[in-house]
């Protein structure tokens, strides 16, 4: 477990983006945290690391959007499924697939991917602070976590937290 505070969206993309630049086809990147957590914001940089050239916009209404850069970025957003209606989409065929950028993703119940990043965003003391938590299941995600805390120790964060 590693957390980092972030004061702005501006940072909150910019740590994206570091994530992003480290992505392999095949991981996947799990955010948790309540509306108006910064997400999307997080999942902006994650595209821009990866090369996408295009914005990239909440999928609530759409649930997938999908994006190319230099790996293809599936971003899904299962706020308004539950977990029977994953099934019945086939969402868990996006897997393994490309980047896959997943909000909400306690709607997976059972069909959560067990190797993953996940990342919790919880509001801060300020108002643009956010609390980001991350932890890694598998070896090549606990990799891309170790790589991501190394480009981040140069980082002018305000504050890091965690061995
Ligand atoms: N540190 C921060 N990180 C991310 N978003 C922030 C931050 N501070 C303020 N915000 C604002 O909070 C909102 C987050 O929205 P969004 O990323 O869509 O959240 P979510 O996808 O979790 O619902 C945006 O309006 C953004 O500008
Ligand atoms: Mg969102």
């Amino acid at each position: 477990m590693w957390q980092v505070v972030v004061d702005s969206a501006a940072a909150t993309v910019e740590l994206g983006r570091s994530l992003g630049e480290l992505l392999a086809n095949g991981d996947i990147i799990l955010l948790s945290g309540g509306l108006g957590s910064g997400k999307t914001t997080l999942t902006q940089g994650i595209a821009v690391g990866l090369g996408v050239g295009e914005p990239v916009t909440s999928p609530s209404f759409t649930l997938v959007h999908e994006y190319a850069g230099r790996l293809p970025l599936y971003h899904l957003d299962l706020y308004r499924l539950d977990p029977e209606a994953v099934w019945e989409l086939g969402l868990v065929e996006y897997f393994g697939r490309g980047v896959v950028v997943v909000e909400w993703p306690e709607r997976l119940g059972a069909l959560l991917p067990r190797e993953h990043l996940w990342v919790d965003l919880q509001p801060g003391a300020e108002e643009n602070e956010r609390l980001v938590w991350w932890r890694a299941k598998g070896s090549r995600h606990r990799r891309l976590l170790k790589e991501l805390r190394c480009r981040c120790a140069s980082w002018a964060l305000k504050r890091q937290v965690g061995p």
